[in-house]
């Protein structure tokens, strides 16, 4: 029988410490630290979040093994986010990685957030196949990637502007909710009619904006605040699902136009922002009218999770596609595969 390769993953790059262990593409655990202190300030301060993920770190990769089962001398390679995300946030993960792979002598294996996300699909069944489509839409991003194989990715499309999520979390903040108001704006749409109708912004091609859209609703709740103060707090759950409603509309006919366009039918979405209700439920419905077969990974693994980065590297592992002790983290990065 061939070796087990067991692999620990670290995510870092935003507000989320976490840390997972995988065998042979099977997760063994997958462990997250949340950080509550941003709520505070109506979104993630960067100095703050690098100060909790050192607070963070030790405890989490500690649980990720103990409930795991594994004992160190089992890891095959310790793997990493590299990047996109906050650059403080993400140095935590990094050294923390490259210190746990130079003292227990495996290899590191660096990982590219975003391409994370995407192979978040190949945790559970069912998995894609390839070639496909995949929406990936969060707080930092917002792309429509054409994914040939794990290593191969082209990105067609992607926001001019904000994120879907942070159009989420604007909105929200303009309606008074609290960091981050996309869960909870699910939460309220759920009990509100999608009255209110906002302008579409018209972008060609395959990119996405919504910074248009966060004008509009600035504008609007501003003229009806004058009229009367009380506006939000009367109509909260059908603005909820008027905002909803238009980011996720703006969301599929870009998707839809991709899809028609490649003749690809194999269709996935990933990122924190396909947890939310409607998109799941119309991305479902749009997809059986168009024929296509839709992937939407389970709840845990669309938000940031180490599991994903665990994937990501396990493709990498099977590839031989080490790193070396002198990587540095990056910021920004849309170039998926480098
Ligand atoms: O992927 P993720 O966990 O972190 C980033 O890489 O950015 O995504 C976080 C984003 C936040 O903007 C949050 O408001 C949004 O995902 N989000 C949601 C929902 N759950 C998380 N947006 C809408 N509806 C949800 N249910
Ligand atoms: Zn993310």
């Amino acid at each position: 029988m061939s070796k087990q390769v067991t692999i620990l993953a670290i995510e870092s790059s935003c507000d989320d410490t976490s840390a997972a262990v995988l065998r042979d593409g099977r997760v063994l655990s997958n462990c997250i630290a949340n950080q509550e202190v941003h709520r505070q300030y109506g979104g993630v301060v960067p100095e703050v979040a690098s100060r909790a993920h050192q607070v963070n770190i030790v405890p989490v990769v500690e649980q990720a093994l103990r409930q795991a089962g594994v004992k160190k001398s089992e890891l095959s390679a310790v793997a990493f986010t590299r990047g996109p995300g906050l650059m403080g946030a993400l140095l935590v993960g990094t050294s923390f990685a490259k210190a746990l792979a130079l003292s227990w002598e495996i290899p590191l294996i660096e990982v590219n957030h975003l391409q994370a996300h995407i192979l978040a699909h190949f945790i559970e069944e069912p998995k894609p196949n390839f070639p496909f489509l995949c929406l990936t839409v969060s707080g930092g991003h917002t792309q429509l990637v054409l994914v040939r194989a794990a290593h191969d990715m082209e990105v067609l499309g992607q926001t001019l502007d904000d994120a879907a999520g942070e159009a989420f979390d604007k909105a929200g903040k303009l309606l008074g909710l609290d960091y981050p108001a996309g869960p909870l704006i699910d939460r309220w749409a759920q009990s509100g009619q999608p009255r209110f109708v906002f302008p579409e912004t018209n972008v060609p091609g395959l990119d996405f904006s919504f910074s248009g859209l966060k004008t509009a609703i600035l504008y609007f709740l501003r003229e009806r605040l004058a009229a009367d103060p009380q506006f939000i707090e009367k109509n909260r759950a059908d603005l909820c699902a008027s905002v909803q409603h238009a980011i996720v509309s703006a969301l599929l006919k870009t998707l839809q136009r991709a899809a028609r366009h490649s003749g690809i039918r194999e269709i996935a979405l990933a990122g924190g922002v396909s947890a939310n209700s409607e998109l799941r439920h119309r991305f479902e419905q749009l997809g059986q009218l168009e024929g296509w077969r839709t992937y939407v990974p389970a709840l845990q693994y669309c938000t940031d999770n180490a599991a994903m980065v665990a994937m990501a590297a396990y493709f990498k592992y099977l590839r031989g596609d080490f790193c070396a002790q002198d990587v540095a983290p990056y910021t920004r990065g849309f170039h998926l595969c480098d």
